[in-house]
């Protein structure tokens, strides 16, 4: 079963078998029967890099549906099932004028995965509006429910990242959003000067949405036309003790404080000072509009990707002295 129409960056591979499930039921059957079969968890395929066929069950999450499941004056709690498009759940959210979604606007892939890397953009993570998902155990289908405080998010990390990885399936996501006073958030440099090319100065949630919208449309591919997974690298966090003796030598370095001890260095420009912004090595190369994320002009397999990845790697590292990790998931 070819899987190249079920991951943003189209890459040619293979499932040994493959199964879509549309409700709790036929997952909960599907886990039963395959009990000693190797299992891959397959969402949106936005996030990952295959860079070999998949000698397991794919179970691909295709759950649907989305419900209002509590609200009070100030507060809506929405629920959407994992297999929900987030850009179609995000424009429905704004279109009900519910607030805290806006900025998330466009991210590709589906709900249920956003809480894995507390995805993000804009100022804005899934974090700040998260209030809890319901997941499958793969090993006896029990359903536990995940409180924010237990799914210790942090920059593109969650447990799910970590203690809790591949034990469950996240199968719906509740998020609380404001149904008046909004807060919007322009603070991010790009969504304050697109809202003033358009003499927007008192903002709604669409607005911003559109603003969002137009700010990704120009920098990053869509992945239908040229095969990409968003930023390929996390944008590497160091100490500021480190961070200082770099940044004397490299006085442009751009860098914002993540903590009283911790700066974030945006790779994008590490990238870009390191020549490879636009580059292209065969099928693969470096957008070049932006440069964390790589893309796939059509044919290149997954190695292919990995190497350039890995090149890119090399190279800031002996640039900079700084490791800059994947964010996507390379399988
Ligand atoms: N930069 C460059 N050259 C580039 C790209 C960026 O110099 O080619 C510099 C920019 O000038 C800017 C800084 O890097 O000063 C930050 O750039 P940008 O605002 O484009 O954001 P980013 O740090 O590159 C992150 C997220 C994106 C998210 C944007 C906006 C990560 C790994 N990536 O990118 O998320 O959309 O901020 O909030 O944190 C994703 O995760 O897939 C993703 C696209």
């Amino acid at each position: 079963f070819s899987l190249k129409n079920y991951n943003s960056f189209g890459i040619e591979a293979k499932a040994k078998q493959f199964v879509a499930v549309h409700n709790l039921a036929e997952l909960k059957a599907v886990l039963e029967q395959n009990k000693s079969q190797k299992k891959f968890i397959l969402g949106g395929g936005s996030n990952m890099l295959l860079t070999k066929d998949i000698e397991a069950l794919v179970i691909h999450i295709d759950l649907k549906g989305r419900k209002i499941i509590k609200e009070n004056e100030d507060f809506v709690w929405v629920e959407s099932q994992a297999g929900e498009n987030w850009h179609e759940f995000v424009i429905w959210t704004i279109y009900k004028n519910f607030g805290g979604l806006e900025n998330m606007s466009l991210i590709p892939g589906n709900v249920g995965t956003t809480p894995v890397q507390n995805i993000g953009a804009y100022g804005t993570e899934i974090k700040d509006t998260f209030d809890s998902c319901e997941a499958m155990t793969i090993e006896n289908q029990k359903m536990k429910t995940f409180t924010k405080a237990e799914c210790h998010f942090g920059y593109r990390e969650s447990v799910f990242k970590n203690e809790a990885k591949d034990q469950y399936i996240i199968t719906s996501v509740v998020f609380k959003l404001t149904k008046r006073n909004h807060k919007i958030n322009t603070s991010y440099g790009d969504i304050a000067a697109e809202l003033a090319k358009n003499n927007i100065t008192n903002p709604s949630l669409k607005d911003v949405s559109n603003a969002v919208i137009a700010i990704r449309q120009s920098k990053l591919p869509d992945p239908k036309e040229l095969g990409n997974s968003g930023s390929f690298f996390k944008n590497p966090i160091l100490l500021k003790t480190d961070f200082e003796k770099i940044h004397q030598k490299f006085p442009e370095m751009k860098y914002y404080e993540v903590s009283e001890t911790e700066v974030k260095v945006p790779a994008g420009w590490l990238i870009e000072q390191a020549g490879f912004k636009g580059k292209r090595f065969g099928n693969a190369g470096i957008h070049k509009n932006q440069a964390l994320v790589l893309v796939n002009y059509g044919n290149a397999t997954g190695q292919e990707i990995l190497d350039v990845s890995k090149e890119i790697q090399e190279t800031i590292f002996k640039t900079f002295g700084i490791h800059i990790e994947a964010e996507v998931n390379v399988i």
